[in-house]
């Protein structure tokens, strides 16, 4: 496959450049990213490989994603690129609006723009579980059938992308597949989010910020199984496993409360819990997510592989042993939004 990744800088878009890269059938890999404040080019640094490109630049960009897509002789595009953290949408969704739903309608329109040309282009959205909406303690897992209830503006404007993707499926005939997966967790996370936060300051004894009564629970998943699952997904998607149009979920039956989290954490790193401290609820707070994935394991045989005590442990030690790629990101942008949001 001739790959574009879009937001391939980013945690999970450089993991999944990682795993693409480490297959023989992947014939190219380009990888489109304007490097907003989580894009980070430092976490490809290594990759030494012909097959791996990267250019600068916006998916709002449509002369831009022409070209690539053209030039590039693109047969899939794995869309990634997004703003993703649920508390700056609240602070301001309007960037949010401008790349995931509108930048969306620019990935859609440059790859129907290239079909009506003859070139074959599919799509692999990679979408969340919060467009689900939240769940109570005691009802069943999401589905794929499950309503779309999102309930913040970051979910809003995931869920509102779903919906262009699959109205470009119905109305243009446009290849699509749309993935929805759990929260991940692993090596290169901005530390905005609450494994790589909670990890770096309790390194630094610092305070652990846990929103409201910490009860809150996620499904947590390691990235590689994620990136797995969107590599399987496109592959799928290809062979006709699965359908143009279809929605397929990710996770890992690995349901956490926040402070079990906090408090596991605080144990692989030796730490006292008197850093713990309750702050202000998160506005909107779902209280529960989890996903079901019987249709990736029947469709695509995809299960998920790292065990979670293994797999927390290894992330919460590549974060101790990488303090340069720590320092390098804590300065500019990510000091201000955490001088603005604590
Ligand atoms: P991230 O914030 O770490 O990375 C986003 C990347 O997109 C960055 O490299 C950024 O520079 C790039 N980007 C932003 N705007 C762009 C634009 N206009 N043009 C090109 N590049 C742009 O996010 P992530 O956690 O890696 O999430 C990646 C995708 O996966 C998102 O679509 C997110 O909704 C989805 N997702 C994330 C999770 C999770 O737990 N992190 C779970 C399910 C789905
Ligand atoms: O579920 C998938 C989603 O997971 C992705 O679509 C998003 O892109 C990704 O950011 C993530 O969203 P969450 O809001 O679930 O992740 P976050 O790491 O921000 O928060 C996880 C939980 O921890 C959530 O209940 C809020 C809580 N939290 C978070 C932070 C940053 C705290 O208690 N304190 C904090 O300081």
């Amino acid at each position: 496959m001739r790959t574009l990744v879009t937001g391939g800088c980013g945690f999970i878009g450089s993991n999944l450049i990682r795993e693409l890269l480490s297959l023989e059938d992947i014939v190219s890999v380009v990888n489109l990213d304007a490097l907003t404040y989580s894009g980070n080019p430092k976490n490809l640094i290594d990759i030494n490989d012909i097959r791996y490109s990267f250019i600068h630049g916006s998916i709002n960009d449509k002369d831009l994603l022409s070209e690539i897509l053209k030039d590039s002789k693109i047969e899939v595009v794995l869309h990634l690129a997004a703003e993703s953290h649920v508390d700056r949408s609240i602070h301001s969704c309007s960037p949010f609006i401008k790349t995931n739903i509108d930048g969306t309608r620019v990935v859609l329109e440059s790859i129907l723009e290239r079909r009506n040309s003859g070139q074959k282009v599919s799509l692999v959205h990679v979408s969340t579980d919060e467009v689900y909406g939240s769940l109570s303690p005691e009802e069943p897992e999401f589905t794929e059938d499950s309503q779309i209830r999102p309930r913040n503006p970051y979910a809003v404007t995931k869920a509102s992308s779903d919906l262009l993707v699959q109205a470009f499926v119905n109305t243009y005939e446009l290849e699509a597949v749309i993935t929805r997966c759990s929260n991940n967790y692993g090596p290169f996370q901005f530390p905005e989010k609450l494994i790589p936060l909670i990890t770096i300051n309790s390194l630094e004894d610092r305070k652990l910020p846990v929103y409201g009564d910490g009860k809150q629970i996620r499904d947590w998943i390691h990235v590689k199984d994620h990136c797995r699952g969107i590599i399987d997904a496109a592959k799928g998607l290809k062979s006709g496993k699965v359908d143009s149009g279809d929605v397929i979920n990710f996770g890992a039956s690995n349901e956490k409360t926040n402070i079990e989290i906090v408090n596991t954490i605080l144990s692989i790193l030796d730490k006292p819990i008197n850093l713990i401290q309750y702050v202000k609820d998160r506005p909107g707070h779902d209280r529960r997510y989890a996903m079901g994935y019987e249709k990736a394991k029947s469709l695509l045989g995809w299960e998920p592989e790292i065990d979670w005590e293994g797999g927390i442990k290894e992330t919460v030690r590549w974060y101790v042993d990488n303090s340069v790629w720590v320092s390098e990101i804590k300065s500019g942008e990510y000091l201000n939004w955490i001088e603005k949001h604590y």
